[in-house]
């Protein structure tokens, strides 16, 4: 326990975030740094990005509500201490990620209804699933829901995202990297606070999984409706827009057609849950494939 206190103690966080990967940035990237001119000057490839940031928000207020309201659900004050941590990065996250809605020209009087028309309705069903248990005070559930699914979902997705826009766009892969490394322990928390909570739960397992299978049927169905949707993709090719041949689980990004994007994506993260769920003690449940 007493490095479980101080790796997710508020001092750390201090230290490690704020005043170490995050200092100097602005809105999570280098002051100076903006959208490139192609992103605002082609209306596919910029509706592509609003789009695109859109499910970033909707998935970052959800984890926004999820871990301020698991605040109060949880059993000790070790937990509640490093949810109010957490509560910070994702407003943040929150923050950011709207900044570049801003950025790419969204004025702030159209926010939530650009946010209403281009959420995908599957990533919405998702977040919902979450929330209720979160709702309902189900500590338990909602760590597992929140710190493991959702954003074991996220850190892979951003990953992904990362490594397309490393070399063509700095600006928003710097956005994401300091994004990544605070998912990154959102992620552990999950893993060593939960792990021993459920082996004085276990009655609560069924649940869990259930909870889990739903939540990755509804991720798998916004992974398929992003990648299906190729109007960006044919975009870059019809004006001769070379991609960038940036690496991602040993594939080169470059040269892959987006149902094998979308087959890799899915893989990656599903691979991430059954890794992370089995420590805890759950059995990854697969979900119908949509
Ligand atoms: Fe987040
Ligand atoms: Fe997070």
């Amino acid at each position: 326990m007493a490095d479980f206190l101080s790796a997710y103690s508020i001092q750390t966080w201090l230290e490690s975030c704020p005043q170490g990967y995050l200092e100097g940035t602005l809105y999570g990237h280098a002051p100076g740094e903006e959208e490139i001119p192609l992103l605002r000057e082609n209306s596919v490839l910029h509706e592509d990005a609003i789009r695109t940031t859109v499910q970033l928000v909707v998935g970052e207020r959800c984890a926004l509500a999820a871990s301020s309201g698991l605040i109060n659900a949880a059993p000790d004050e070790a937990s509640r201490r490093f949810l109010a941590t957490q509560t910070l990065d994702e407003a943040r996250h929150v923050e950011i990620f709207t900044q570049r809605l801003y950025d790419l020209g969204i004025q702030k009087a159209d926010l939530e209804s650009t946010i209403k028309h281009h959420a995908n309705p599957n990533l919405v069903k998702f977040a919902e699933i979450l929330l209720e248990k979160v709702d309902r005070k189900q500590f338990v559930a909602g760590v597992v829901g929140q710190n493991i699914v959702l954003e074991g979902m996220a850190f892979t997705v951003f990953e992904m995202m990362h490594a397309l826009n490393a070399e063509t766009n700095p600006k928003f892969a710097h956005t994401l990297s300091g994004t990544i490394a605070d998912e990154r322990r959102h992620v552990g928390f999950g893993e060593n606070r939960i792990g021993s909570l459920i082996k004085e739960h276990p009655e609560e397992r069924p649940a869990i999984e259930r909870m889990q299978r739903d939540m990755s049927y509804f991720m798998l169905a916004t992974f398929a409706d992003a990648f299906r949707d190729t109007r960006a993709f044919d975009e870059l090719t019809r004006i001769g827009q070379e991609r960038s041949h940036s690496r991602y689980q040993g594939a080169d990004l470059g040269v892959l057609e987006p149902e094998e994007m979308e087959s890799l994506l899915a893989d990656t993260v599903l691979k991430e849950f059954k890794l992370r769920l089995g420590r805890i003690g759950i059995e990854y449940q697969t979900p119908p494939r949509p």
